[in-house]
């Protein structure tokens, strides 16, 4: 593909991404999408040897689903969950192959529906937790940790410089993985997983 054609597609990216912030600010939660270089950090704590599918939440027009395949995970393996039925059209549309569920991560067993007892290899998750309260962020992420082996993550990105659930009970822990300057805005990452 060429120059050009690449940069059509990014703009139509980003003007798709920034119709969905003018819509709906609290959901979308940034106003352009995830870099390239964040998307492929986020993607790196995949294991794609685990033979585990991968969940993705909140991927909104796809820029860190490309990475997740580019990650060597095949397209039926990714499982992905939007919000936005707009979106949800967009990645239906990029991503034929991949398994793109239109509903609330906050929901996950509706969504799941026959693969609500599946288990994946981790999660990768752009869904906005600031603006909900700490009990709701904590409960998504416990209830993520059920659904991945023990010591594998969940990878969230957020624009806070504290990690959006602090406090995690005994036996899950939470770590930086990385602050990413070239993303706008910058973003902190953050990974949670069960220790025992
Ligand atoms: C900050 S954007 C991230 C978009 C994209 N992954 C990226 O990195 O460029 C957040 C996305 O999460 C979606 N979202 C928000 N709340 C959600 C929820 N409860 N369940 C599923 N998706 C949600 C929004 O519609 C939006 O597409």
């Amino acid at each position: 593909m060429g120059v050009r054609q690449r940069l059509g597609l990014k703009f139509k990216d980003e003007i798709a991404f920034l119709k969905g912030w003018k819509r709906d600010r609290t959901a979308v939660g940034a106003i352009t999408p995830t870099s390239v270089a964040t998307a492929k950090k986020m993607a790196s704590v995949i294991d794609p040897f685990s033979s585990l599918p991968v969940l993705e939440l909140g991927p909104a027009t796809g820029v860190i689903t490309k990475q997740i395949l580019a990650r060597g995970v095949g397209p039926k393996e990714l499982l992905s969950i939007e919000y936005s039925p707009e979106f949800c059209r967009h990645l239906q549309q990029e991503f034929p192959e991949v398994d793109v569920r239109c509903g609330d991560a906050f929901a996950l067993d509706l969504v799941l529906g026959a693969q609500r007892g599946a288990k994946f290899d981790c999660v990768i998750s752009a869904v906005p937790l600031l603006h909900l309260p700490p009990s709701k962020r904590l409960s998504l992420i416990l209830d993520l940790l059920e659904r991945i082996p023990t010591g594998r993550p969940v990878v969230q990105i957020t624009y806070g410089l504290l990690s959006p659930v602090v406090a995690l009970p005994a036996g899950y822990e939470v770590r930086h993985l990385a602050f990413m300057m070239r993303n706008i805005p910058p973003a902190q990452l953050w990974t949670y997983r069960k220790t025992r």
